[in-house]
């Protein structure tokens, strides 16, 4: 999936026909299996249909281009995670999507909270989760990120840096209140991913280094300190990782380390989060293992690497994100142009232009995922064509999804349905040419409500300081 050269990558796919993996549909109408919210059907009108509302209804309500929640589907993958890791410690990674209706599900649902940011701190506490379920993340918080989480009582801080321990002392102190936290370590593990989201290898920014020593040094300052808890360690090896390999040997890390640390101190320590990652379906070429199989096999893992070290089970947890926002999304675009390009060899490929873009989704871009779509506010017989689905803005780039099979009659005004949107793209979105982001809305038997209103022109123009005394 890595562009080893991104524009000569994308030069020689160009004259290429369809990329092995993506087979023919026989029906494009069809809702291909694994890739959608569980509401999500076609109904007998052709239309696509999610949380019993149709495409072209939440389109005439809500707008275009608009990032749609199946709240069913949302709430069944946070149970189906708590109950499959019954006995583990259950953090939705707040970064994947948040907004403070998606915090109240997750609290509903028994899961506790991953933030990483002050933003996503705020959020959660606003919509009245309890901070003793929340963990906070990050390489750089900043002393006012820190003071608010020790002051409402944060459940674990997640140290990333000596720096942090520095700072941690210092507001403890000043605060008169104790720290309960995690050491965010290095595990060495290579995910075989695409290297912007893999994070435990040794250069990148996350974490003390258990190869290097600095792991332990950090475990050993923070059990010596009078203000801090030092409950346990933190992995987080990568993003979209499929199998248990690396969790594997994430694991054996981890609990090697703490049986030097408990030989350092005699302490056995009483946690280990071993972070999130866990892949989805973007598109029929991804399987993903179900959610009790991944359970039982960590479990095993971790009993293994226990028994090996002649430690006690520590309290588990973990952190999906992905799993559960992903595939509950769908974003819903509208045609607006389309275009036959030639591509050289007396081929030329199909351009299918859509209101929304880059902006809105910027993980083909940066990661080069591939996603799916389908013509969403009527079946069609027509043939199938190979089509690039592209965005609106001012960049060759900008592609949402880079083939997939669609009607030869997708026309202007037609409406296209994305799956496995619910991660990491509305969260990541930007104003890139002036573009104000799309709403996320809530869908469930046949209502739908406002997760995250649609920005206005408006509200982009009330940000220019040459503007702001009209
Ligand atoms: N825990 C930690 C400490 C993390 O850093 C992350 C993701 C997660 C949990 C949740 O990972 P998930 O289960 O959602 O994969 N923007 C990238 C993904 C970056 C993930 C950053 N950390 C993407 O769009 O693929």
């Amino acid at each position: 999936m890595t562009h080893m050269h991104v524009a000569g990558s994308i030069h020689a796919d160009a004259t290429s026909a369809a990329p092995v993996w993506l087979r023919k549909p026989d029906d494009a109408n069809r809702l291909a299996d694994g890739l959608w919210s569980s509401t999500a059907t076609r109904a007998d009108d052709g239309c696509l249909r999610i949380g019993g509302l149709t495409a072209d209804e939440l389109v005439r309500q809500c707008g275009s281009p608009v990032y749609v929640m199946d709240e069913v589907d949302f709430r069944d993958r946070a149970r189906t995670w708590r109950d499959a890791f019954e006995a583990w410690s259950v953090y939705y990674a707040g970064k994947s999507f948040l907004c403070a209706d998606v915090a109240r599900w997750i609290d509903s649902e028994g899961l506790c909270l991953d933030v990483s940011s002050h933003g996503e701190l705020v959020v959660a506490l606003r919509a009245g989760f309890d901070p003793a379920r929340i963990a906070l993340h990050g390489n750089n918080k900043s002393d006012e990120v820190l003071r608010l989480a020790l002051t409402r009582g944060v459940g674990r801080i997640v140290v990333d840096s000596a720096d942090e321990i520095g700072r941690l002392e210092r507001l403890t102190t000043e605060l008169g209140v104790r720290a309960q936290v995690l050491i965010r370590v290095t595990t060495g593990v290579e995910a075989h991913t695409h290297e912007y989201i893999a994070t435990a290898h040794e250069d990148q920014k996350f974490g003390f280094s258990i190869s290097g020593g600095q792991a332990l040094v950090a475990m050993v300052r923070c059990y010596g300190s009078p203000t801090i808890d030092l409950r346990g360690i933190h992995s987080h090896i990568g993003s979209q990782i499929f199998d248990t390999n690396g969790f594997e040997v994430a694991a054996r890390r981890t609990l090697r380390l703490m049986s030097q640390f408990k030989e350092a101190t005699r302490v056995t320590l009483p946690e280990l989060d071993l972070g999130g990652g866990f892949g989805i379906a973007y598109t029929t070429d991804d399987t993903p293992a179900p959610v009790d199989e991944l359970a039982r096999d960590l479990e095993g893992i971790v009993d293994h690497e226990c028994r090996a070290f002649g430690l006690e089970r520590p309290h588990l947890s973990v952190e999906p994100g992905r799993t559960i926002s992903g595939p509950s999304g769908t974003a819903l675009y509208t045609v607006g142009t389309t275009k036959y390009v030639e591509v050289g060899g007396g081929q030329t490929r199909r351009y299918i232009s859509v209101d929304g873009g880059m902006s809105d989704n910027i993980r083909p871009a940066l990661y080069a995922a591939e996603y799916s779509a389908v013509l969403a506010n009527r079946a069609s017989d027509a043939p199938v064509e190979l089509s690039r689905v592209v965005g609106l803005h001012c960049e060759g780039g900008d592609i949402l999804v880079r083939n997939v099979f669609l009607p030869g009659d997708v026309a202007p005004g037609d409406l296209l349905a994305v799956p496995a949107s619910g991660a990491y793209s509305r969260s990541m979105a930007s104003n890139y040419n002036y573009t104000p982001r799309p709403a996320v809305v809530s869908v469930r038997g046949g209502k739908v409500s406002t997760l995250i209103r649609r920005e206005t022109l408006d509200d982009l123009l009330a940000l220019d300081g040459g503007l702001s005394g009209e």
